[in-house]
């Protein structure tokens, strides 16, 4: 057995925004998750697995978020409301790099287009420059998507490129909006 199985696995820690809460995701999301990853916009520009199951909501759960926060390379939050504590969605920081990291998100239908994804980036971007000490953001959108252009820019990111085929969505290219966000901006916008 490797010496690290031997390790408790961080989780993620609770976090209350104002009107969202980030914490760590649980079984009794997964019904929540499924349908999240069904509905046509994260299939579409999420690179959930087609025709998302519950079996790959609790390899999710189980497997992907744990090695994320053990090994470092990623930081996934369940977006909750802070009433019902009810899943609206996951948030996190993507491929770790020096100083950097990708933000990413995917909210349910049902919570879109009512501030909450703003809400819940603000959140993790304010975990990331001033819990981590991360010194710039980027964003990744697939190309087209519209919703996730409009919120990066609504936080302040800014637009580089329109990357050819950077990424890969169920083995085909996709092209790919490239943003970012200096951890200075992050902090002259709060001052
Ligand atoms: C992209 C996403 C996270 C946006 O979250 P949200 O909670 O709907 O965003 P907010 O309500 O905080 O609004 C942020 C901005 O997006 C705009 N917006 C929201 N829904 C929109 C839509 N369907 N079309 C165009 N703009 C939209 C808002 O008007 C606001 O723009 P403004 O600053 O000009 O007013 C959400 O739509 C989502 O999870 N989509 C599916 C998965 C996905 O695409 N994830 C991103 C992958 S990069």
């Amino acid at each position: 057995m490797p010496e690290s199985s031997a390790l408790p696995t961080p989780v993620a820690p609770l976090i209350e925004g104002a009107t969202v809460r980030l914490r760590p995701l649980r079984e009794d999301d997964v019904p929540a998750l499924v349908r999240n990853c069904r509905d046509e916009q994260a299939q579409r520009f999420v690179p959930v697995p087609l025709d998302y199951t519950t079996d790959d909501a609790l390899t999710f759960l189980n497997h992907t978020v744990p090695d994320g926060w053990r090994d470092g390379t990623s930081h996934v939050f369940a977006v909750a409301d802070p009433a019902g504590d009810t899943l609206l969605g996951t948030v996190g920081l993507h491929a770790f790099r020096a100083t950097t990291a990708d933000v990413g998100i995917n909210l349910g239908p049902a919570a879109r287009g009512r501030g909450i994804g703003t809400a819940a980036c603000r959140v993790i971007i304010d975990y990331a420059v001033e819990g981590l000490g991360l010194r710039r953001l980027y964003w990744q959108a697939y190309a087209g998507n519209e919703p996730s252009l409009a919120l990066a820019r609504r936080l302040g990111f800014t637009f580089h490129a329109e990357l050819p085929a950077f990424a890969s969505l169920r083995g085909e290219p996709v092209d790919v909006w490239l943003l970012s966000l200096a951890a200075a901006d992050v902090r002259a916008a709060g001052a």
